[in-house]
C-alpha cells in the first residue's frame, strides 16, 4: 500500500515577501531604512529635490553622473524630439474604451511602442539607452492623449518651451502651467524616480534578466506599480480624504478604520523604519499648494491622520500620502496619480534594465515546497 500524501515537513527558510533579502548588487539607488535616507547614484535625495530637475535626475540615473551643461542640453533635446507618439501607439490609445483605467491603457501603449521602435531588435547598450530616452519622453504624451480623449477634448501636442513636468500639465489640462505648479510636479518626479529594489523595479529586473527587451521589462513593471500596495496607493489616499470630507471627522474615521484592522493607505513601508525622506518635500508642497488653491482642508486632514497613525500604530507616512493631496489641488484627476508615478519611475526602471543587461545572470530563485508528496495517480472515474 502506498503511503498517504504528506506535506513536506522542512521548516520554511524563505522570509515572506522576501523581506530583508538582498537580491542583487546595484550602483543606482539605495534606501537607508533605519536613518530614513535615500540616495541616487550617491547624491542625497534632498539635494536633488532642492537643486535638480527631473531631466537632470533621469540622466543621472541612466548614465551614472550628473550631466554637464552640454550633456543636459543634448538629453533634454533628445526627450523633446521623442515626445510625439508613433501612429500605431496613438491608434491603440484611441481604440481603448474611454472608461479604461489609465494605468492599463498606459501599460498597453508602452508594450505596443516596441512595434515601431527604431532600435527594435538591437539590445546593445547604446540602442537600449536610446529606447529608454524614448520611453521616458513618451509616457506623458500617452497619459495626456488618453485623458484628453476620454474627456472629449482635443489632444494637444507637446510644447517646445516646456520641460517634461510642464508639458504633462499642459497636455492634460490644455492650459499653460503655473510655474509653481510645474516646479512642484518636477520635484515630485525627482522624488519618485527610483527606489532601489521596490516591487516594480524587481519585476523589471527579473524580466530583463531573461534577456527580454526593455519594453517587456518596463511593461511588467507598470503592472506591478498599479497595485494598491505599491504605486496605486496615492489614488486610494485621495479617495480616503474625499470620503472623510472634513478635518473634524478625520480622527474618528482613522480610529474606526484601525479598530477594524484596515490598512491606512499612504502609511508603512517595507524598508523605512522612520520617516520616508521623500514625504517631507511632499508634505511641504501639499501644504503650500493647498493654501494657494484655497483648499487647505486636505492637508489639515492629513496632519491629523498622520498624528493618529503615528501614535496608534507607530507607522510613518510614505511617498504616496502627501503626493495625493498635492496632485488633487493641482487639479489632476485621481486616476492619473499612479500614471504620474510611472512617468517618473520609468527613468529608474530603464536604468535598472540597462544595469541588469550590462552584467546579466538569470534571476531564478527557489521555493520552499509546502505541498503534498508521493500522491498516486488514479483514473478520472475512480477519483473521490
Ligand atoms: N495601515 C495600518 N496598518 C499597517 C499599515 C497601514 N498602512 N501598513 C502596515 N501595517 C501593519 C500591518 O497591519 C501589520 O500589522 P500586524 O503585524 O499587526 O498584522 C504590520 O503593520 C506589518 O505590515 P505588512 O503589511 O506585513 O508590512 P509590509 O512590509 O509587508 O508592507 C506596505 C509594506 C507598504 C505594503 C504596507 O505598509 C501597506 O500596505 N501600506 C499601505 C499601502 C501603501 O501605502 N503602499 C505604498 C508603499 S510606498
Amino acid at each position: 500500500m502506498r503511503p498517504m500524501p504528506t506535506a513536506v515537513e522542512a521548516a520554511p527558510t524563505s522570509p515572506k515577501g522576501l523581506e530583508g533579502v538582498v537580491a542583487n548588487q546595484s550602483a543606482i539607488c539605495y534606501v537607508f531604512g533605519e536613518e530614513g535616507r535615500l540616495i541616487y547614484r550617491g547624491y542625497d535625495i534632498h539635494d536633488l529635490a532642492d537643486h535638480s530637475t527631473f531631466e537632470e535626475t533621469a540622466y543621472l540615473l541612466l548614465r551614472g553622473d550628473l550631466p554637464t551643461r552640454d550633456q543636459l542640453k543634448e538629453f533634454s533635446l533628445a526627450i523633446k524630439a521623442s515626445q510625439k507618439l508613433p501612429k500605431v501607439v496613438q491608434r491603440i490609445i484611441k481604440d481603448a474604451p474611454l472608461t479604461a483605467s489609465p494605468m492599463n491603457v498606459l501599460r498597453t501603449a508602452v508594450s505596443a511602442s516596441v512595434f515601431v521602435d527604431p532600435d527594435k531588435g538591437d539590445d546593445s547598450p547604446t540602442a537600449e539607452y536610446r529606447k529608454a530616452v524614448r520611453l521616458i519622453a513618451q509616457l506623458p504624451t500617452m497619459v495626456a492623449l488618453f485623458h484628453r480623449l476620454r474627456s472629449a477634448q482635443r489632444p494637444l501636442a507637446p510644447r517646445r518651451g516646456l520641460n517634461l513636468a510642464g508639458n504633462f500639465l499642459y497636455m492634460t489640462s490644455g492650459a499653460l502651467p503655473d510655474p509653481e505648479a510645474a516646479k512642484a510636479l518636477d520635484v515630485a518626479l525627482i522624488l519618485h524616480a527610483d527606489h532601489e529594489l521596490n516591487a516594480s523595479t524587481f519585476a523589471a529586473r527579473v524580466i530583463a534578466a531573461t534577456l527580454a527587451d526593455i519594453h517587456g521589462a518596463v511593461t511588467g513593471a507598470m503592472a506591478a506599480l498599479a497595485g494598491p500596495l505599491h504605486g496605486g496607493a496615492n489614488t486610494e489616499v485621495m479617495k480616503m480624504l474625499l470620503e472623510i470630507e472634513t478635518p473634524d471627522r478625520a480622527e474618528a474615521w482613522v480610529r474606526a478604520a484601525l479598530a477594524q484592522k484596515k490598512k491606512i493607505m499612504g502609511f508603512g513601508h517595507r524598508v523605512y523604519r522612520t520617516e520616508d525622506p521623500r514625504a517631507a518635500h511632499l508634505r511641504r508642497m501639499s501644504e503650500e499648494l493647498g493654501r494657494k488653491a484655497g483648499q487647505p482642508q486636505w492637508h489639515g486632514m492629513q496632519q491629523i491622520i498622520e498624528d493618529v497613525v503615528r501614535r496608534e500604530k507607530g507607522l510613518y507616512c510614505n511617498v504616496d500620502f502627501y503626493s495625493a493631496s498635492m496632485y488633487y489641488v493641482l487639479g489632476i484627476p485621481l486616476d492619473l496619480y499612479t500614471p504620474i508615478f510611472a512617468i517618473s519611475r520609468m527613468s529608474g526602471w530603464c536604468a535598472h534594465v540597462l544595469e541588469q543587461h550590462a552584467d546579466n545572470r538569470l534571476i531564478r530563485p527557489r521555493a520552499d515546497y509546502i505541498g503534498p508528496m508521493n500522491r498516486t495517480w488514479v483514473p478520472t472515474g475512480r477519483r473521490a
